[in-house]
């Protein structure tokens, strides 16, 4: 543990405005233990490093912002509640964003309200953007199921572009440009990055226990949703049955999972959480296009090459791709 996990109210945030400060994204960035962090957020993450309690029937999905997060919840959420929340038109996801149905560990407000993770009923559905070295070590002693999904960093930074750009829009500042959010993403500049060293712990998780770290690639649910939906179902201990799998339980979650069916609902279209007086994230900024490749629309090809090359180059090694 570290002297600062003692810490709470106004010493936390005095301890948090001594670390380094960085400007250039939506809000500064705060470097902590390696990782940059919105200083909100990492008021959450530290407080969860101290006061989050894991139990060995957790799961746990990580990400990186703008990998995925919104739809990885989706299939999580509706393939572990399939037996107590059926595939038709009650199901929770219709009326529920699904952001909104598995919260954050780290931040507290972001499913709508603050959600008491104590009281959740076992096993937990949780999730988190905190790099794997930041989450309390019983996640791993506890061998509490973990499944992180990443995705091309070209199309993680358009993302991520707009995401931002929505939320200085909403505290009435300046549009970044992409050559300035590049150059920050290239130096590992990022909300919670750099995006490789995050990626990089939790593919050497899922190398070393592949039992317990599952490790997906945005890319590789669009191009067979249904295939992922097996795999998801697998390693989370509720495979499909014979049954379903004649049923077509797999084609029928990746559909109400997918990116047509989840824009097309009115919860999805409307209506947003504020995070305090600082942010305020509408529910539709979570879907802009779900495409692969997006990236060559906003960026030039020398540019993804020489993203390619630092991500080839971070990534040496260790087996990891993309
Ligand atoms: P784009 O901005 O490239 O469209 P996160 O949920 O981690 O914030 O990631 C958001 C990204 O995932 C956005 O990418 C968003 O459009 C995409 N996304 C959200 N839901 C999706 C779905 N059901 N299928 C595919 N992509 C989805």
């Amino acid at each position: 543990s570290s002297p600062e996990d003692a810490l709470s109210g106004e010493s936390l945030k005095d301890f948090i405005s001594s670390l380094p400060s960085r400007e250039g994204w939506a809000q500064p960035l705060i470097r902590y233990k390696g990782y940059w962090f919105k200083p909100g957020i990492l008021e959450g993450v530290l407080h969860a490093s101290r006061a989050f309690a894991p139990r060995a029937a957790d799961i746990v999905l990580a990400t990186q912002p703008k990998c995925g997060t919104t739809w990885l919840k989706a299939l999580a959420f509706t393939i572990v509640n399939r037996s107590r929340h059926s595939l038709g038109a009650h199901h929770p996801l219709l009326t529920h964003h699904s952001q909104h149905l598995v919260p954050f560990i780290e931040i507290p407000g972001a499913a709508g309200g603050h959600v008491d993770l104590g009281a959740l009923p076992s096993p937990r559905l949780l999730a988190t953007h905190m790099p794997m070295s930041l989450l309390r070590p019983e996640t791993r002693s506890l061998g509490c199921r973990v499944v992180y999904l990443c995705r091309d960093p070209k199309d993680t930074l358009v993302s991520r572009l707009h995401f931002e750009n929505k939320l200085v829009a909403w505290g009435g500042g300046a549009c970044l440009s992409i050559d300035d959010a590049f150059d920050m993403f290239c130096e590992g500049f990022s909300p919670y990055g750099p995006f490789w060293d995050h990626c990089l712990e939790y593919w050497e998780e899922s190398v070393a226990r592949s039992d317990t770290v599952l490790f997906l690639k945005y890319e590789e649910i669009k191009s067979d949703q249904m295939q992922v939906v097996r795999r998801l179902a697998r390693f989370l201990g509720v495979p499909l049955t014979e049954e379903e799998e004649r049923s077509g339980v797999a084609e029928e979650v990746a559909r109400m999972c997918s990116f047509e069916t989840l824009t097309g609902l009115e919860v999805n279209q409307v209506g947003g959480v504020s995070h305090g007086n600082k942010v305020h994230v509408d529910n539709s900024v979570f879907y802009r296009k779900g495409e692969v490749g997006d990236w060559a629309n906003h960026m030039s090809r020398e540019m993804g090459e020489k993203l390619d090359r630092i991500i080839q180059q971070k990534l040496q090694g260790s087996g990891l791709v993309f």
